[in-house]
C-alpha cells in the first residue's frame, strides 16, 4: 500500500493514523508517542478550563516537537434546572453510600461549564496547527479566527447530512464516526433520530459526496481494518479503543482489563453518564439509572453531576460506577504502550513511507 498523500501532506504527518481524542484517558504522554511515531495524536481539552488547556498543550509540546491537534466540544449550554440537578444528585449520592461509594454533594448553583469559545485565543497563542472538534460546529467567529491563523480544521460528522454542514462551512477534513466508535457520539444534529450508521455505510456516502479527505472512526484496530478503510475510500483512520490499555492511558486497571477482555456485544450506547448518547462497557451503574425512573440531564449537566462518583469510584478502581467507554471492537493489538501499538499497526498495514 502506498502512502496517502492527501492527508499526509496536509496533517505533516508520515503515516495516515490519528489517534483518537480521548477526554479522561488520552494523557499528553499518549500523544507525544503518537506524534514521535509518525501518526497524527490528538489532545482533547473538550470542556476543561482555560488554565487546565494551556497546561497541556505545554506538557504535550515538551515530549514532542512534532505537530499535533487539540480537539474541542463544540457545544452549546443548555440551561440548568436547579430542582431536577438536586433530584439526580441525590439519586447519585444515594447510590454512592449504598455502593460505598461516598462523596460529598456539590453546589448545584456553583457548577462551572466552559465553553470552547474561551479556549480559541490559547489554541491560537499556543500556534496549534490541527484543532479537531466534535458535538458541533464552533461558530463562525471562531472557524474565522481559527482560520486566519491557518489553523487545519477537522470536524466529526456521524452522518451523511453532517458531513455536508461541515463542508459548507469549510472544514478541511471529515472524520467519519461510525455506530462502532467508543466515546461520545459526535452527532449534532438533533432534529432527526440519533444517527446509527456504521463505518461501512458511511465512509462511502461521504466520500462519494465530498471532496475532501475523510478519516473512517469505529472498530478500527488492526492492520485489515485500517486497509478496509482505506480501500472504502477514507484517506486515513482515527483510532481510539486501540490505545485505552496503553500503559501512557489514564484509565484505571479495571477498566483497562474489561476493555482488553470485551466481546463485540459487551458495549452500549447510555446516556446515564452525561445526558449525550455514548458508547460504553455496560455497567451496574448503567442498569441502576436506567432503571430509576430518572431522565438523564442534557450534557453537559449531567457529566458534572456524575462526576463526583465517577472519581471516587475511580480511586477504588472500580469499574462498576464509572464510564467504560469503548468500541465494538476490543484491542487486537496487546502491547504494553503506544508507540508499540501504533507500529504494530504500521507493520500490519504494510504503509511504506515513500
Ligand atoms: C475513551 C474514549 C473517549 C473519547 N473521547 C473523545 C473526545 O474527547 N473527543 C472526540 O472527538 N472523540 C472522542 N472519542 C471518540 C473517538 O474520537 C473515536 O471516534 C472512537 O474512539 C473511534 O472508535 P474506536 O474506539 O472503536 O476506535 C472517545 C472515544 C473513547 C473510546
Amino acid at each position: 500500500m502506498t502512502r496517502n498523500h492527501l492527508i499526509t501532506e496536509k496533517l505533516q504527518i508520515r503515516y495516515p493514523i490519528v489517534q483518537a481524542p480521548m477526554l479522561g484517558v488520552t494523557t499528553p504522554e499518549m500523544v507525544a508517542a503518537i506524534a514521535n511515531e509518525g501518526g497524527l495524536g490528538s489532545l482533547p481539552v473538550g470542556g476543561l478550563s482555560p488554565e487546565k488547556t494551556t497546561e497541556l498543550i505545554r506538557k504535550t509540546k515538551q515530549l514532542t516537537s512534532y505537530p499535533f491537534a487539540v480537539n474541542l466540544f463544540a457545544h452549546t449550554i443548555p440551561d440548568i434546572t436547579i430542582a431536577e440537578a438536586q433530584q439526580m444528585q441525590e439519586y447519585l449520592s444515594e447510590l454512592g453510600r449504598k455502593n460505598g461509594l461516598e462523596f460529598p454533594a456539590q453546589s448545584i448553583e456553583k457548577l462551572v461549564f466552559y465553553s470552547y469559545k474561551s479556549q480559541i485565543d490559547i489554541l491560537i497563542a499556543e500556534q496549534i496547527p490541527i484543532v479537531s472538534f466534535t458535538f458541533g460546529i464552533p461558530d463562525d467567529e471562531s472557524l474565522l479566527k481559527l482560520k486566519a491563523n491557518g489553523i487545519l480544521l477537522i470536524g466529526t460528522a456521524t452522518c451523511l447530512e453532517e458531513a455536508l454542514i461541515l463542508d459548507k462551512k469549510n472544514i478541511d477534513i471529515i472524520t467519519a464516526q461510525g455506530i462502532e466508535a467508543g466515546g461520545h457520539r459526535g452527532t449534532f444534529l438533533d432534529t432527526i433520530p440519533l444517527p446509527q450508521v456504521s463505518v461501512m455505510a458511511l465512509v462511502p456516502q461521504i466520500v462519494g459526496r465530498i471532496n475532501k479527505p475523510v478519516l473512517a472512526s469505529g472498530a478500527i484496530n488492526d492492520g485489515n481494518t485500517i486497509r478496509a478503510a482505506l480501500a472504502m475510500g477514507a484517506s486515513g483512520v482515527q483510532i481510539g479503543t486501540a490505545f485505552i490499555a496503553s500503559s501512557e492511558s489514564m484509565a484505571i486497571p479495571t477498566y483497562k482489563q474489561a476493555v482488553l477482555n470485551a466481546k463485540d456485544t459487551d458495549s452500549t450506547l447510555t446516556r446515564t453518564f452525561s445526558g449525550r448518547w455514548a458508547r460504553g462497557l455496560q455497567n451496574q451503574f448503567m442498569s441502576a439509572l436506567d432503571h430509576s425512573g430518572l431522565t438523564p440531564l442534557p450534557y453537559p449537566i449531567q457529566n458534572s453531576l456524575t462526576t463526583p462518583l465517577r472519581q471516587v469510584a475511580q480511586q477504588h478502581n472500580n469499574n462498576n460506577f464509572t464510564n467504560m467507554w469503548s468500541g465494538q471492537s476490543a484491542p487486537k493489538i496487546q502491547l504494553p504502550d503506544c508507540a508499540a501499538i501504533f507500529r504494530e499497526l504500521v507493520r500490519q498495514t504494510e504503509i511504506k513511507n515513500t
